[in-house]
């Protein structure tokens, strides 16, 4: 039996041209032009002045922290539900992560739980659109600007993703995107960081290489990170973006065939298709197995495994990780629905390279698990 992965990449033929010729230019590092106009297009596209390309989602995320100046004795409210990177680049400039519990409709954290959490130490927010959706963020971006906490936006999951029509990664004092190969526009590895002040893009760029003096070569007044992208990667960024709208497309119509299939099975909760103000962008078609189903989700993935079917079980709480709670950077907390939905939530093959034929296999082999339970 064939083996469908739990992300299929999707590269067109304009794709392998673009590295391809990359590499006849000549430019391989991250002094190609390809970079800049990478950068310049993927700004434009979100609607923002500056796009500074990065490695990694994590490295925007470790350089958006940074350039904002937090520090020790600074908290940082983050959604416990999300990868660690968001809580690495918080500690990683000495800031405490305070994670904070998300809500059951769909899986984002609401104002009222961020507002829970507000202390005199509070000097940012992190939010994060998690598995196709957001929160409604306009209450939280004002209870931010308020309290005059910055906000950081990471919108590494949400290519295509519109709050209110808005796009997200728009939002944030400073935002950041994945562009890792299982994301909607990859360069395999990378990300971008983008932001609306010259003066943050500027000390973005001096993070990202090294904290070079811009007047004198190899002295360094800081510390910074090589974190740069390279031109390959950018090359393929760049005809991956303009194809955006389309492999946004592709996504909610793997979404709504999944969310089709597998609407009003008890033994499931899944994220709705839209809310009042998003539309589900579905990077993955996530679902969660009930409490009281009659099988566990390792029984269900299990099952698909052993017919070649690979899934992704959900983050576990930040809350929950040892590497934050043995070096006493969090307080052990108890945030029940990150706990239960990192028990019992998963993701199905979603990639962009999915086959309808494949997506068909997924979906009849979780109604054949599900039937021989009832
Ligand atoms: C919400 C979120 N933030 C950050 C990252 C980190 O991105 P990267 O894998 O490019 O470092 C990811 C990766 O999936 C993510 O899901």
């Amino acid at each position: 039996m064939t083996p469908i992965p739990v992300n299929t990449p999707d590269l067109s033929e304009a794709d392998r041209r673009a590295v391809f010729e990359c590499l006849e230019s000549g430019w391989l590092s991250s002094e190609g032009p390809q970079v800049s106009e990478f950068e310049a297009l993927f700004a434009r596209t979100v609607g923002r002045e500056y796009g500074i390309a990065v490695s990694s989602g994590t490295a925007g995320l470790d350089v958006a922290v940074a350039a904002l100046g937090l520090g020790p004795g600074d908290e940082v409210l983050v959604p416990s539900l999300t990868i660690i990177s968001c809580a690495r680049a918080i500690v990683g400039v000495g800031a405490t992560p305070v994670p904070v519990d998300c809500d059951w409709e769909d899986w984002n954290v609401h104002l009222q739980r961020f507002r829970d959490c507000l202390t005199p130490r509070t000097k940012a927010v992190m939010l994060v659109h998690l598995y196709g959706l957001c929160s409604d963020l306009n209450p939280i971006l004002a209870w931010a600007r308020e309290h005059g906490l910055a906000v950081i936006e990471d919108a590494s999951q949400a290519h295509g993703l519109r709050y209110k029509g808005e796009i997200c990664g728009s939002f944030g004092d400073i935002s950041v995107f994945s562009l890792y190969a299982n994301k909607v526009v990859t360069t395999g590895e990378g990300g971008m960081v983008l932001c609306n002040s010259e003066a943050l893009a500027q000390r973005c760029r001096s993070l990202r290489n090294l904290c070079f003096d811009s007047a004198k070569r190899f002295w360094h007044k800081e510390l910074g990170w090589n974190y740069r992208m390279t031109a390959m990667q950018a090359a393929l960024g760049i005809p991956q973006l303009h194809r955006l709208p389309e492999l946004v497309q592709r996504k909610r119509v793997m979404g709504a065939t999944y969310h089709h299939a597998f609407a009003g099975m008890k033994d499931f909760h899944i994220a709705p298709m839209s809310t009042q103000y998003a539309e589900n962008a579905y990077w993955v078609f996530a679902m969660v197995v009930a409490q009281d189903a009659r099988f566990t989700r390792e029984d269900l993935t299990k099952a698909l495994a052993t017919q070649g079917i690979a899934t992704r079980t959900f983050f576990y709480g930040l809350h929950q990780q040892p590497a934050l709670l043995d070096e006493g950077y969090i307080d052990r907390v108890s945030l029940p629905i990150t706990e239960s939905l990192s028990a019992r939530g998963f993701y199905l093959p979603s990639g962009l390279g999915l086959s309808p034929q494949d997506q068909r296999r997924v979906i009849d082999a979780v109604h054949e698990f599900v039937g021989s339970h009832s």
